[in-house]
């Protein structure tokens, strides 16, 4: 139904105007009496073959929402009745900031993808709190980045800033230096700014009683060198693990007619690579760390290749846009069957 009447009718529209109005209706169809069970029924799917446990949390499922489709932890409870194993909200800056001027959402339907220029547009960290502050039980990651206007040099205290601020509302951190969509954060990627910044991280997170894990999400246009930089970033500082990938700059092969929109691109374009940057990490080091495998998952094989190329746990944006909810059970039912075999 979805493919053949929703997306179709959705796709008529501006998909920025979409987002919010799927948003509302969502929010509305959870406020019907009975609504949230029948949509649980439908999607969600319980296997202890599913369970994960990873860096000290049990995820019911592996299948989680990637950041930027809940960015102010709004609608993370609703979303959870969809089937996700857990979901990460964000990316949040200290201060609110409205992102880049619109138009900066755009598909390409040819080519089952979206370029994305948002530009960490967000209510500011304070406000995804105060949302928090409802949760129901969902296993939330907290997905943190720095305001545009914030340079790299005083980066550092942004993220110290969304770190403290959502510490007991998350379940785990993700430090996001790979948008491509605020200008230079990715510099932050490179080897000493970036040990410094997750050095820093964790010395706020020593200072807790009980800390909470931290996972870098990196771009996945990294060169093999980088890559083995982030290896030996992550084995230096010690933090959790990591998230691969973010959206990619890279223009190959498309043939949609948006192609040449500046932005991130994510969505089927992007499925190999993602999986060649899972494989490398988790094979360079020896699997030493865990993988959140993101980046073009459309169907259950999607997300079962990412999971042997290395990763642990997967998330999918644009693949839930062009494939619907009916994607995240897909996915567990084919890891049912594999866990069965
Ligand atoms: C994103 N993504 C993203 N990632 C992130 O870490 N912080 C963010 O704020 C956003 N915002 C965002 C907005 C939009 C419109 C899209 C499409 C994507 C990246 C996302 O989490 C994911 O890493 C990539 O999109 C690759 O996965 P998919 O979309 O191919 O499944």
């Amino acid at each position: 139904m979805y493919k053949f009447l929703i997306r179709p009718l959705f796709f008529l529209f501006d998909p920025e105007k979409i987002h919010h109005f799927t948003f509302s209706l969502i929010r509305f169809c959870c406020k019907i009496p009975g609504m949230k069970l029948l949509l649980k029924s439908i999607y969600v799917l319980e296997d202890r073959s599913l369970e994960r446990n990873l860096f000290g949390l049990h995820f019911k499922n592996p299948v989680g929402l990637a950041a930027g489709f809940d960015k102010d932890a709004r609608l993370y409870n609703e979303l959870s009745n969809f089937g996700f194993g857990f979901i990460e909200i964000g990316t949040l800056t200290p201060k609110p900031q409205s992102g880049n001027p619109k138009k900066r959402l755009f598909r390409l339907k040819e080519d089952s993808a979206i370029i994305n220029r948002m530009g960490f547009n967000n209510g500011g960290v304070e406000v995804a709190v105060e949302h928090l502050k409802e949760n129901k039980g969902v296993l939330i990651g907290g997905n943190i980045g720095k305001n545009k206007v914030t340079p790299n040099d005083n980066a550092v205290d942004d993220y110290k800033i969304c770190f403290n601020a959502l510490f007991d509302y998350v379940d785990y951190f993700v430090v996001n230096v790979s948008s491509p969509n605020t200008p230079n954060l990715r510099a932050l990627q490179d080897k000493e700014p970036l040990t410094d910044l997750l050095n820093a991280l964790k010395i706020e997170n020593s200072k807790k009683e009980v800390s909470k894990p931290i996972l870098l999400k990196i771009a996945p246009d990294l060169t093999d060198e980088q890559l083995i930089d982030i290896i030996d970033i992550v084995s230096a500082t010690k933090i959790d693990g990591i998230i691969a990938t973010n959206t990619t700059i890279s223009r190959d092969g498309l043939q949609s007619e948006n192609k040449n929109e500046m932005g991130g691109l994510s969505g089927k374009p992007v499925t190999n690579r993602s999986t060649e940057v899972i494989r490398f990490l988790a094979e360079k080091s020896n699997k030493a760390f865990p993988i959140i495998g993101v980046g073009g998952i459309h169907s259950a094989k999607d997300a079962i290749e990412k999971i042997e190329a290395g990763a642990d746990l997967v998330q999918l944006y644009t693949g839930f846009i062009y494939e619907g909810p009916k994607l995240i059970k897909q996915i567990n039912k084919a890891l049912i069957k594999k866990a069965n075999q």
